[in-house]
């Protein structure tokens, strides 16, 4: 059975695992530089780039020997070749271009993003294309048509803030720290979410587009009120964001074709509130709800893994990526996606 080692270094984890391709995650280590960001109140891409340089080759040798394997026994090296940080991203890539060139084994660079879009396939062996994708992460927030390996339509994106990022500035200014996701939901939990209202951007507009900034703005008062307890405000934020995600994943429902699952990924994947939420509108659709566990949410080597299987797994047509791949700062899972109107310069 074939086995793929996946790096990943996009961001502020880093991360490596050997995948077999019967789902089996034979071994994977993430080494999380939260602390080092911490003071800062979110990722520096100097510092990340850095401490990607320190860990990796360590880390990917350590995944080895959990696994009792060696380079010679994997069939090819996938590596996340963006989008993130170009830093991270290009100490990730020509690490597994190094391996790959030494142990003469195929070089597979992966889109980071189709890495959580594929995610719920490693963790779900019923889980078939086409599905309707929710990836919500720190840095996106879509609704895509996954189709098929490489053929994803996306049906939504946001115009401003990605829903990660409205949860983390919402608990910078709440003073949770970072990562914010986690901290936000756990005070939400002893708050009232009827005790502040907030608005629901773009709730109920025909397009299935997401907006979050002003949200935000709209916590930011709340708490500059001085009037309500910051449990309530968490609470009351994170209710409208989900109402905001169901309105807008029900309306990608309508407009997308004929689809054999609703699935979340991506970091604010791991929200039990929107998990809970989205099971439900899976079941008025008649759809089954599929989520990968938590620890295949947040950033992670296995799911670049599974993507690299996936890859391989075409057989005739697998062609291995060339050594001169460049990183790509950008890469939208869409190329052919339109413009959104208002929407800013991100992918
Ligand atoms: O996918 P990910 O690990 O990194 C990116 O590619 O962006 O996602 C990180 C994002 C952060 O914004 C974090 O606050 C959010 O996911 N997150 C959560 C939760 N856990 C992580 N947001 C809400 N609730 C959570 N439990
Ligand atoms: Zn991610």
């Amino acid at each position: 059975m074939r086995v793929v080692l996946g790096i990943e270094s996009s961001c502020d984890e880093t991360a490596a695992a050997l995948v077999r391709e019967d789902r089996v995650i034979i071994a994977q280590r993430i080494a999380s530089q939260d602390e080092a960001h911490r003071p800062y109140g979110g990722v520096v891409p100097e510092i990340a780039a850095r401490a990607h340089v320190e860990r990796l080759a360590p880390l990917i040798a350590a995944v080895l020997a959990d696994a009792g394997m060696e380079l010679a026994d994997v069939d090819a090296i996938a590596a996340t070749a963006g989008p993130g940080l170009i830093g991270g991203v290009m100490v990730g890539l020509v690490s597994a271009k190094a391996l790959a060139m030494a142990s003469d084994k195929p070089l597979i660079a992966i889109n980071h993003l189709e890495g959580h879009a594929l995610s719920p396939r490693l963790a779900d062996s019923a889980l078939h294309y086409p599905y309707l994708l929710l990836l919500v992460s720190g840095g996106h927030c879509q609704l895509l048509e996954v189709r098929g390996l490489g053929n994803y339509k996306r049906l939504a994106t946001t115009i401003d803030d990605a829903l990660g990022e409205a949860f983390d500035k919402t608990a910078k200014i709440l003073g949770l720290g970072y990562p914010g996701g986690p901290a936000v939901e756990r005070l939400a939990a002893s708050g009232n979410a009827k005790a502040v209202p907030l608005p629901r951007p773009l709730f109920g507009s025909p397009e299935p587009h997401f907006s979050f900034a002003g949200l935000k703005s709209a916590v930011l008062r709340a708490k500059q009120a001085g009037i309500h307890a910051d449990a309530d405000i968490a609470a009351s934020f994170q209710q409208s964001a989900v109402a905001c995600v169901i309105d807008r994943t029900r309306r990608a429902l309508a407009a997308a074709g004929d689809v054999t699952a609703l699935v979340v990924a991506g970091g604010v994947a791991a929200n039990m509130a929107i998990r809970g939420a989205l099971e439900p509108l899976a079941a008025e659709h008649g759809l089954p709800f599929s989520a990968p566990p938590l620890a295949l949410c947040t950033d992670n080597a296995a799911m670049i893994a599974w993507v690299g299987i996936e890859r391989l797994g075409q057989s005739d047509s697998f062609v291995a990526d060339p050594f001169d791949f460049a990183p790509r700062p950008r890469w939208p899972l869409d190329p052919d996606a339109a413009p959104v109107r208002g929407a800013g310069v991100k992918a």
